[in-house]
């Protein structure tokens, strides 16, 4: 299928400052740290300081006792919480299991794990408290692998869990006729006839790969202000990719009925996936009920890292089938996720992505969401893609070493084109999967010739679905011909220009006569998550539809003052209003009389756009790894992506290379250090090693522009993707670089330093 021509656009495609810049970088922008109240309290939370106990006994007189302590609360203080499937957006949960996380019940199931809350007047007074509330544990063996906790005879974390089949990746069955301990549950994906493929095959090949766990990383903690009022009305500040789902999570939790609740969502400095479980904002509304005061709970950053959703350290074995061409006729993959204390992990994303940038007629995946005593995980950007597609990039790299093909070529070779079905068994429409790898092949950066001493060169590809979802926006013309848009959607990273630039398109305006605010969740219809790929997507279908509708509401205007009629009026793509006779309106003309011609003129919309563009993105990059250190030096690297339109190519390329440079702090630092207790030592960002500006170069993208049909400005989502191929990419450089194939990432000097040296 050939993609529609990219249109001419006006706005589209340019590169405009963005509304909330100057405030950001003076310092003025609101965050939930600035948020101060009459009379409000600091909230803080004590935390398990074991991995697996059960709560015998909680004492909190000596705390109250301390002056300025005004309430403790446990999780007894919230309604009790029945077994049911709470959608969150990019994951779902239990609503038991979400109120168990938030405070625990009867077990602490890691370290780390919120047993007990409190408020007073001073943040200090706060701190000091937590050191009075006496608890008294009793120690369970802790389970803190996939192996260990899928081994017959394991300790169930969960003594009534039982393994489920799922039907779909959101969609649980029934129990398993296959219980395995721990294992929350298994998700089969199919197509076609794998003993077959095998049988075609003329090599094959098998590997397993390790992940650690990795943490979004997003600077800004959590936060959360509540005052729940006398009239019994609950108002939450708080830093969210979702407002609306934070809204619904708390009326779950806090049984109230959502129109009781208000959430104000302000600035928010990152969340890739993270801020969108609630965590201390139930906290801070039930000590506001209890003490009649605003609440303010900030998250220390050890806190984050403690309590906090990371993404699944994983198991992944593959297996392929080929023949001697390369074709490959067979793929099977097994992979355990770590869901940490309950489930939801992002198997089935594993899953679903790792083959599907290929065209493998036989193909196999079963996923298991697996239960340890660890922080439950919560989505991180292309949730559970970029461990599968570490193996499976991986494993293609060392069939085309052993079929001695150009990896590059390989991957062309099998290249999943529109019409070719994917493991769900859904066939792709226009996708720009083989534009990518000529793009990547015709690169600067591939033809390039890399010399030096250990030194190599890494290739892999990634896939990433993208999500659809409810936008709601409306739009309201002002006399002097701006345009106010009103937006549900939190701006993490350039939503407000993206957004204002797509309805100035539709209306044939300039940018800067549109002006974006993001409202709270009474001031607008629903709207998912800044988040799943989903935003410059779905707000932006929902601000062109806005947009649409003030062009048919001024065509009428125009007729009316002209007294034609309004079939003979037309709004034209360059923002002029055109009658009969070479009567003409500009958008601000018509602006300046509405109030004369009927009052304001609004544009709404709420949309569910199905016709999400899916992602497909090849990273390149080389590296050289100190024979003596084993650190690994990424010198050059590449990102080359399908981005359907680019509506401000600035926050494309920095979502490219945001992403990427998390996959490369996933392949090389990044990792949760756990002791055999399963406490976790490197809760800090100096001992949890991201990757800083001094440790990436610059990271190059390449945007390929195969525009969405499914969108009417072409856009594909942008942000997740660029976190997949880095894992692999990275990997395959090393094995380049030194003849190692590390299968264990990431590849900290530590683990690299066991296959270099040889042995003692
Ligand atoms: Mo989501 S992991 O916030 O794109």
């Amino acid at each position: 299928m050939v993609a529609p021509a990219k249109k001419p656009y006006r706005v589209v495609g340019s590169r405009p400052v963005r509304p909330d810049g100057t405030d950001k970088v003076t310092g003025r922008a609101n965050y939930g740290a600035d948020i101060r109240l009459p009379g409000m309290l600091y909230g803080r939370v004590l935390r398990s300081p074991h991995a697996h106990a059960r709560i015998v006994r909680i004492d909190a007189a000596k705390a109250l006792a301390l002056p300025g302590v005004k309430a403790v609360i446990t999780q007894a203080d919230f309604p009790a919480a029945e077994d049911a499937i709470t959608d969150l957006g990019e994951t779902a949960s239990n609503l038991k299991w979400l109120v168990d996380n938030v405070l625990a019940s009867d077990r602490a199931l890691y370290h780390g794990h919120a047993v007990a809350a409190l408020a007073a007047t001073d943040p200090h007074v706060a701190e000091d408290a937590l050191a009075l509330i006496e608890v008294e544990y009793e120690e369970l063996p802790p389970v803190l692998s996939v192996h260990e906790a899928m081994a017959e005879g394991a300790p169930r974390v969960h003594p009534n869990m039982h393994t489920v089949e799922m039907l779909a990746r959101f969609s649980p069955g029934p129990r398993s006729e296959h219980d395995i301990p721990n294992a929350a549950s298994h998700l089969r994906l199919e197509i076609g006839d794998l003993d077959q493929g095998f049988a075609e095959a003329e090599v094959v090949i098998e590997r397993e790969y390790e992940t650690g766990t990795a943490h979004q990383g997003y600077i800004e903690p959590h936060n959360g202000t509540a005052l729940w009022n006398e009239s019994g009305e609950l108002t939450v500040w708080l830093s969210t990719q979702g407002p609306f789902m934070m809204r619904d999570q708390l009326a779950r939790v806090l049984k109230l009925p959502v129109s009781k609740i208000r959430v104000i969502p302000m600035e928010i400095g990152g969340g890739f996936g993270g801020k969108i479980p609630v965590y201390m904002e139930p906290m801070a509304a039930v000590l506001s009920k209890k003490t009649g005061r605003p609440v303010k709970m900030i998250m220390q950053r050890d806190e984050v890292l403690f309590g906090t959703g990371p993404t699944s350290a994983t198991y992944v074995r593959v297996k392929l089938g080929a023949k001697r061409d390369g074709t490959l006729t067979a793929a099977e993959a097994y992979l355990a996720y770590e869901a940490g204390a309950y489930p939801g992990s992002p198997v089935g994303a594993g899953g679903m992505c790792m083959f599907s940038p290929y065209s493998v007629p036989n193909q196999r995946a079963d996923c298991y969401d697996v239960i340890v005593n660890k922080p439950k995980v919560s989505a991180y950007r292309a949730p559970g893609a970029p461990a599968g597609s570490f193996a499976m990039e991986s494993t293609l790299d060392e069939l085309a070493e052993q079929l001695d093909i150009d990896p590059l070529e390989l991957r062309q070779r099998n290249a999943a084109v529109d019409g070719t079905r994917r493991i769900d068994g859904a066939a792709f429409q226009s996708i720009g999967n083989e534009a990518v790898m000529r793009a990547a092949a015709e690169s600067p950066h591939w033809n390039s010739e890399l010399q030096g001493e250990n030194r190599g060169r890494g290739i892999a590809m990634g896939y990433w679905g993208n999500g659809g979802l409810e936008s709601s926006a409306y739009a309201t013309v002002n006399r002097d011909g701006t345009v106010g848009l009103v937006l549900g959607s939190v701006d993490i990273g350039g939503q407000r220009a993206a957004l204002a630039m797509q309805i100035a398109e539709t209306l044939g305006i300039d940018y800067e006569q549109v002006k974006p605010i993001v409202v709270d969740t009474d001031s607008i219809g629903f709207t998912a998550v800044t988040g799943g790929s989903r935003t410059t997507f779905a707000t932006g279908w929902a601000v062109h539809e806005a947009g649409l509708e003030i062009r048919r509401e001024l065509e009428a205007r125009a007729a009316r003052i002209w007294e034609v009629d309004a079939s003979l009026v037309h709004y034209d793509d360059d923002g002029v209003i055109r009658g009969p006779e070479d009567r003409s309106f500009t958008f601000r003309e018509i602006a300046g009389q509405l109030h004369r011609t009927g009052g304001t003129v609004q544009g709404k919309a709420d949309v569910m756009p199905e016709g999400t563009g899916p992602a497909f993105a090849c990273h390149i990059v080389d590296v050289e790894v100190d024979p003596d250190t084993a650190k690994v030096e990424v010198l050059r690297y590449t990102a080359i992506q399908d981005v359907g339109t680019a509506i401000h190519p600035d926050y494309v390329e920095g979502q490219i290379q945001g992403g990427a440079v998390q996959g490369i702090g996933m392949a090389l630092t990044e990792e949760y250090v756990y002791d055999d207790q399963g406490r976790l030592r490197n809760a800090s960002l100096l001992d949890y090693r991201m990757p800083t500006t001094l440790d990436v170069p610059q990271i190059d993208t390449i945007l390929v522009e195969e525009p969405n049909p499914g969108h009417p400005y072409g856009v594909r989502g942008v942000g997740e993707v660029p976190i997949v191929p880095p894992l692999a990419a990275v990997a395959n450089a090393i094995h380049q670089a030194t003849g190692v194939r590390t299968r264990r990432l990431p590849a900290s000097p530590r683990v690299l330093l066991e296959e270099l040296l040889p042995e003692e």
